[in-house]
């Protein structure tokens, strides 16, 4: 079990900085898919990157907590935490296809985390990442070859089996599916939801893709300029969603077919640097108040594992 409580970060100084992600809370049970979801700039790998403790010299944890099986991730003195880092809690990052080494044979760097964790010898390692290769549907005609030598979609499997290698208990995918066509997409999707089952990892899949999160996940947080908007189980949001901006994603999603874009809501994502005080979502909410103006994002629970941030609801 992963919990998050109150998590904010922020990157730069106190007077000129931006608080990328505020009061955070999520609950993320073992083996099953968490999907989080919402607009470029929401805080999405802001929160990956501070949940593997990766976060640039410009960002800090400014409060809140991390627990994962009830030891804090966060607070742990740095050697115990690498050591946790990749057996435990591994991050498909962003984009990370396109930082394979170019110069390296893909076996060889699917090789490295357990060399570098210390887990193997080399040659078991290497044989390790054969075995992860064909796992994640690479056969033998590829384990030699360069990365210049494969598609997008063999370039996504092998970053995936570099996350794996080390049988993590927790594997965060930021947008592994991103940059790649419409079909590799979907092969890319069904092999993180097979290596779920048959790993019983917990996997958190990030995107901006709220079909493609509703495909994948158990449930479902929907995040709006550093903070949440609502948290439920898949059927919840999908069915009874309650908050403003997620009526507003399932609308633009119904209203624009397969294009999959979040941005048929109208309005101006938030300008991170001068937010608009309370719910962060006012200046493009129909149905905002005078109330929302100061909201304290106080959360309401409208039903057994549904939490909504939204001054519509509770008191
Ligand atoms: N290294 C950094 N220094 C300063 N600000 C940053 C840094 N990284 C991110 N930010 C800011 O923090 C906010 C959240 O960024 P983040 O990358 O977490 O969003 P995201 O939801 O992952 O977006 P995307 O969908 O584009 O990947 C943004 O306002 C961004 O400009
Ligand atoms: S708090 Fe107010 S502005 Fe924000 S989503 Fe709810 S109704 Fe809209
Ligand atoms: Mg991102």
């Amino acid at each position: 079990m992963l919990e998050i409580s109150n998590l904010s970060i922020r990157y730069g100084s106190k007077e000129g900085g931006v608080r990328a992600l505020e009061g955070v809370n999520l609950r993320i049970e073992d083996g099953s898919i968490f999907g989080i979801v919402g607009e470029s700039g929401s805080g999405k790998s802001t929160l990956a990157m501070a949940l593997m403790r990766l976060l640039p010299k410009s960002g800090s944890v400014e409060g809140g907590q991390v627990l994962l099986d009830g030891q804090d991730i966060l607070s742990m003195p740095d050697r115990e935490f690498r050591k946790l880092r990749g057996s435990k809690l591994s991050l498909v990052f962003q984009g990370a296809m396109n930082t394979l080494n170019p110069l390296m044979r893909i076996d060889i760097q699917v090789a490295e985390p357990l060399v570098l964790h210390g887990m193997s010898e080399k040659d078991a390692a290497l044989q390790k990442a054969h075995e992860t290769l064909e796992l994640v549907g690479l056969d033998a005609s590829t384990w030699r070859k360069y990365p210049h030598e494969l598609s997008g979609g063999m370039k996504q499997r092998t970053v995936i089996a570099s996350a794996i290698i080390t049988q993590p208990k927790v594997l965060i995918a930021d947008e592994p599916s991103t940059a790649l066509d419409v079909i590799t997409q979907v092969q890319i999707m069904n092999l993180l939801r097979s290596l779920q089952r048959r790993l019983y990892m917990t996997v958190i899949f990030i995107s901006h893709d709220f079909p493609l999160v509703s495909e994948m996940s158990d449930r479902i947080a929907i995040m709006y300029g550093g903070k949440l908007c609502e948290t439920g189980r898949n059927d919840q949001i999908m069915h009874r969603p309650m908050h403003p901006y997620t009526v507003g994603l399932i609308n633009s999603v119904a209203s624009i077919g397969n294009k999959r874009k979040l941005s048929a809501i109208p309005g101006d994502p938030v300008d991170m640097r001068n937010p608009p005080s309370g719910c962060r979502f006012r200046p493009r909410c129909s149905g905002a108040t005078e109330k929302c103006a100061s909201y304290g994002y106080a959360v309401t629970n409208v039903e057994s594992e549904h939490d909504v941030y939204c001054t519509l609801y509770g008191n």
